[in-house]
Parts: structure tokens; C-alpha cells; sequence
């Protein structure tokens, strides 16, 4: 592809990303965080996804096959004061992470291929461990969404590459306390800031 269209295309993806998240920006700062308001955040991003044309694999290239990293996650939006983190996740059949929580609001959306979220119930400290409560597979068109102590874990394993988004309240850098479930012992564990993000063009 000549690098006029790629060129283009990016302008328009940034464009709609910052119009995006200038979106989800008012509707938090105008009605707070709550589960309604996170509803119309998702709506916001599912209609950014449903452009899939200005989404693709040769923008967001997935991590190489065979190798042991199954995903890369593309910064596509972050805020100064590293609110409102928009990512591209791109990942291929391999990943299935622990039962988890974000400390912040997060949305997962679909674009390419398909992501399996399995939601749980958990006790808010954590005194106890997780049930599972639905699984909702994330693909074209769809998405979900978490209050800051919600708890899912997500699993890949399609034959199709995924691209999909993963907005959260604050950076992923950022958020030092989030819990993981060790069913081999039954701990919440804190586990690291993630790392190694990095900026689509
Ligand atoms: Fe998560």
C-alpha cells in the first residue's frame, strides 16, 4: 500500500480517536462514574470500533508467530494527567490471563476476531474467591465494561488475529494495586504496572 493511504488513514483514525475520547471525557466528567454512565462510555467506543476499515493489521502489527509474547498493545489516546488510556490490542490464540481486577474503570471492545471475557463475582476485599457469573465473547460489534473492582479474565484462542481496544480510567503504567486470583493457593496477589506499551504511529 503506498504510504499516501496509510498517511491519510492514520489522519483519520486520530481524528476519530480524539473525538472518541473527548466523548467518553464529557460523559464522565458530566455524570460521574456509575454503571449507566460507563454503559455510554462503551456505546461511545463500540461506535469507534464499528470503523473498521481505519483498524487494520497493517496499521497494528501482531506479535510475531511462534514467539512468547501472544499480544501487543498499541497506546492509541492518553491524557496528560494519564486519564482516559485508549489502547489497540492486538493478539493471536495463546493468551488467557488469571481472574483480575483494574482498579479503574475499564472497556473492552471487539474489532477483529474474538476475545472470550468470563465475568465473575468477587468480594470487594477480596476475602474470598471468585465465582463465575457469564462469558460474553467480544467481537465485532460488541464489548464490555467493569467498575473498578469488577473482576473478569479474558482468553484467546481463535484461529483469527484480534484487534480489539481496551480503554481504562487511568494508564495501564499507572495502576500499582491491581489483584490477580491464584486458585492454587487462593490469594489475590498484586501484581506489577504493565510495561512495554507502545505508541501507534
Ligand atoms: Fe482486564
Amino acid at each position: 500500500m503506498p504510504d499516501a493511504a496509510l498517511d491519510s488513514r492514520a489522519e483519520a483514525r486520530a481524528a476519530l480517536v480524539t473525538g472518541t475520547v473527548d466523548k467518553i471525557r464529557a460523559i464522565e466528567t458530566e455524570e460521574g462514574l456509575n454503571r449507566d454512565s460507563l454503559e455510554k462510555m462503551r456505546q461511545a467506543l463500540v461506535a469507534m470500533a464499528a470503523e473498521r476499515e481505519l483498524f487494520t493489521l497493517d496499521d497494528f502489527a501482531p506479535p510475531p508467530e511462534g514467539g512468547d509474547m501472544k499480544s501487543t498493545l498499541y497506546r492509541l489516546s492518553e491524557d496528560d494527567d494519564h486519564r482516559f488510556a485508549l489502547y489497540a490490542n492486538v493478539a493471536r490464540a495463546g493468551v488467557s490471563s488469571p481472574v483480575h481486577d483494574h482498579t479503574v474503570w475499564a472497556i473492552i471492545v471487539g474489532c477483529r476476531g474474538q476475545e472470550l471475557n468470563r465475568r465473575f463475582d468477587a468480594p470487594d476485599d477480596r476475602s474470598g474467591p471468585p465465582v463465575e457469573r457469564d462469558q460474553v465473547m467480544v467481537e465485532d460489534g460488541t464489548g464490555v465494561a467493569f467498575m473498578p473492582d469488577d473482576v473478569h479474565s479474558i482468553h484467546i484462542d481463535g484461529p483469527e488475529l484480534v484487534l480489539n481496544f481496551h480503554m481504562y480510567g487511568k494508564g495501564l503504567e499507572q495502576l500499582h494495586g491491581r489483584r490477580f486470583h491464584k486458585p492454587e493457593t487462593g490469594e489475590w496477589i498484586v501484581f506489577p504496572a504493565h510495561s512495554d506499551i507502545r505508541d501507534a504511529r
